[in-house]
């Protein structure tokens, strides 16, 4: 085969592609020309393994796909384990128990399941001591109980809950390597049945009193814990996406209302069926419990016996993660994404500005401020070049036809049923958006709509930032806020990439933007992070069937672009039947901590440990270079 032949042509047709379509923001590449100088550059590495320097910020080669039950990342880089579901957390701590004979109260003092999204914070005065709040987002019946079918007992039900939630630790670095701290005074866990209060404007609200607590302020639990946030006052945000997969009813004759409906909940509980074993998660028997569920909890890392809260300023949602960035006069800014098809993005601006002298009077600050949630406009994009205007609708009670006469009586009311509100105002229906992460260097905006097969039907138009029919690879949006402020009220936005396949299709609208190569190519972008120098790092959570439209595709991976160029190229590959999900930086770049998410989801995996016969673990991988230099660079 001549693969420089097929490039060649390959090249031309991007090439074409990008004149065409633009795909790349004119804004962000003063230069397709110096895109396109790089692509050509980084394809040629194919045919003579010559080190890429087409991009400044990424110093490794494009590793090729992978389907083996192993960690594959670019020559010079090593990985390890920093902590695997299950281990005990505590001295002493109850060990993992592989056959799944552990307890309900051993799992509840050990690292939960599914490892998802976790932000580091590192001590003040040392180095080489960090703490890590790390999301744990559902467990995987086949793995957690001897029998691996569905729970049969109140223990059970209860074991699962506790798998889920969050896990904090401490780390250290002995010689060049990050470890986990057993018996750390600082390790805990925030688990399913965690007292937890609820706090700002919809707490008290009668839809959220049951008999267990008539103030409508105590919650119990988190769980469905995806991604995070980190705030500038040294908390950590942990979100709580499909939370309504966990209620069901006994009832045969269960009805839903018009906001039940909208969150999604069935009554056969998508298969986790809590509610046949906890009368808390039975809608015939504890309707309001639903409602105390679906919003970011904010947790203070360094307080082992601090209290939760749950921010319902924020709304309530299928929340994917919270990003973190301020407005030009002090004011902090949470970026959300309501991850589910034909969902929203939100913004939440607080009330008061951030106190950076006094951290602790920030405590609050995510108590009082306004809600707003996007509408893209492509009046002035053209189909085959999907850029445009947006704004920032707000979403309080009096304003925009929020009203009584709505559907709203309060306030609370539009927080509890954030997804109605944001539909009364006309938010733009969106590809399922999951992680939203702000650039360090220029404030430039990305947000991650992983896929939608239902985009073109359901009254979910085709176009816009959402631009392709039965969209099966997702795209990567971005905006940038009006003046450079996260305060505006508008913005513009662009595709930094539009995902697909040009080996399977080398035709549009499936190849994917010019920036999409046979070498680089990847489906369902979902976790994001920068790091230090703003290099953009990109997870996966797609289909890794490696056939049909995902050919050539191989497992989940992580994936390094630089902003600047558009060039994407691919860093890792995980194990089988694992999602890449979760990722934060050692303070000095020179270790990339990402999850490694229910290897093995349907079998086929032994990860990590890879024992004759084992069971594959959720693990947090510290990822370094043999030369101890910069990640990525
Ligand atoms: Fe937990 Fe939308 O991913
Ligand atoms: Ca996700
Ligand atoms: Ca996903």
């Amino acid at each position: 085969m001549n693969l420089l032949q097929e490039d060649q042509t390959t090249d031309l047709e991007q090439i074409i592609g990008l004149s065409r379509r633009g795909f790349i923001s004119a804004g962000a590449l003063c230069g397709a020309a110096m895109f396109l100088g790089g692509s050509l550059l980084s394809r040629s590495v194919l045919a003579d393994g010559v080190r890429a320097a087409s991009s400044p910020l990424l110093g490794f080669n494009s590793i090729d796909a992978a389907t083996t039950d192993t960690l594959t990342l670019p020559p010079g880089y090593r990985a390890s384990v920093l902590i695997s579901w299950g281990q005990p957390l505590h001295a002493d701590g109850p060990a993992f128990m592989p056959d799944g004979s552990g307890t309900a109260a051993q799992q509840e003092v050990q690292f939960g399941d599914n490892n998802d999204g976790m932000s580091l914070f590192a001590f003040p005065d040392d180095p080489d001591r960090a703490l890590m709040a790390i999301n744990n987002e559902y467990t995987n019946y086949r793995y957690l109980y001897p029998h691996g079918g569905q729970p049969t007992s109140a223990e059970d039900a209860h074991k699962a809950q506790a798998s889920e939630g969050v896990s904090v630790i401490e780390i250290q670095r002995k010689g060049d390597r990050w470890q986990f701290v057993q018996g750390s005074p600082f390790n805990r866990r925030i688990h399913g049945n965690t007292p937890i209060r609820l706090s700002g404007p919809a707490a008290g609200h009668a839809l959220l009193r049951t008999q267990a607590d008539s103030t409508g302020t105590r919650a119990l639990g988190t769980f469905q814990n995806c991604a995070n946030g980190k705030t500038p006052w040294g908390t950590y945000l942990t979100c709580e996406e499909n939370f309504t997969d966990c209620f069901g009813s006994t009832d045969p004759n269960q009805t839903f209302d018009a906001a039940q409906k909208r969150y999604g909940v069935v009554a056969a509980s998508k298969d986790i069926n809590w509610h046949l074993h906890d009368p808390r998660f039975d809608l015939a028997h504890t309707p309001n419990e639903l409602n105390r569920h679906g919003w970011v909890v904010e947790i203070d890392p360094f307080d082992p016996q601090s209290t939760p809260v749950k921010r319902t300023a924020l709304g309530r949602f299928k929340h994917e993660n919270a990003a973190l960035t301020e407005t030009r006069d002090g004011h902090a800014v949470v970026y959300m994404g309501d991850d589910e098809r034909g969902e929203f993005i939100y913004k939440f601006i607080s009330r008061d500005k951030i106190d950076h002298q006094t951290p602790k009077a920030n405590r609050d600050l995510l108590d009082h401020g306004t809600l707003y949630v996007a509408r893209f406009d492509d009046g002035d994009s053209h189909p085959d070049r999907p850029k445009g205007k947006g704004q920032w609708i707000e979403l309080t009670h009096g304003k925009n036809g929020i009203n009584t006469g709505s559907g709203f009586a309060n306030q609370a009311e539009v927080l509890i049923h954030a997804r109605l509100a944001a539909s009364t105002v006309g938010a733009t229906r969106m590809d399922r958006p999951e992680w939203i992460v702000v650039s360090p260097k220029d404030g430039q905006v990305y947000c991650t709509l992983t896929n939608n097969v239902k985009r073109g039907e359901d009254g979910q138009p085709v176009g816009g930032p959402n631009p392709r029919e039965k969209n099966v690879y997702g795209q990567i949006l971005r905006w940038s806020e009006q003046g450079n402020d996260p305060g505006a009220a508008t913005f513009d936005w662009d595709l930094f990439v539009v995902a697909g396949n040009p080996a399977v299709h080398p035709k549009q609208p499936k190849g994917g933007s010019a920036n999409i190569t046979p070498q680089n190519m990847f489906n369902s972008p979902d976790g994001m992070g920068f790091d230090e120098a703003g290099r953009l790092w990109i997870l996966t959570d797609g289909d890794v069937s490696n056939t049909g439209d995902f050919a050539g595709m191989g497992n989940n991976q992580m994936l390094c672009a630089d902003p600047n160029t558009g060039e994407i190229r691919r860093f890792m590959v995980g194990p089988v039947g694992c999602e890449v999900t979760g990722i934060s930086f050692a303070p000095d770049q020179k270790t990339l901590f990402v999850g490694i998410q229910h290897p093995g989801e349907n079998g086929g995996s032994t990860f990590p440990e890879h024992l004759p016969g084992g069971k594959p673990r959720s693990s947090v991988m510290a990822i370094s270079r043999e030369d101890g230099g910069i990640v990525g660079a």
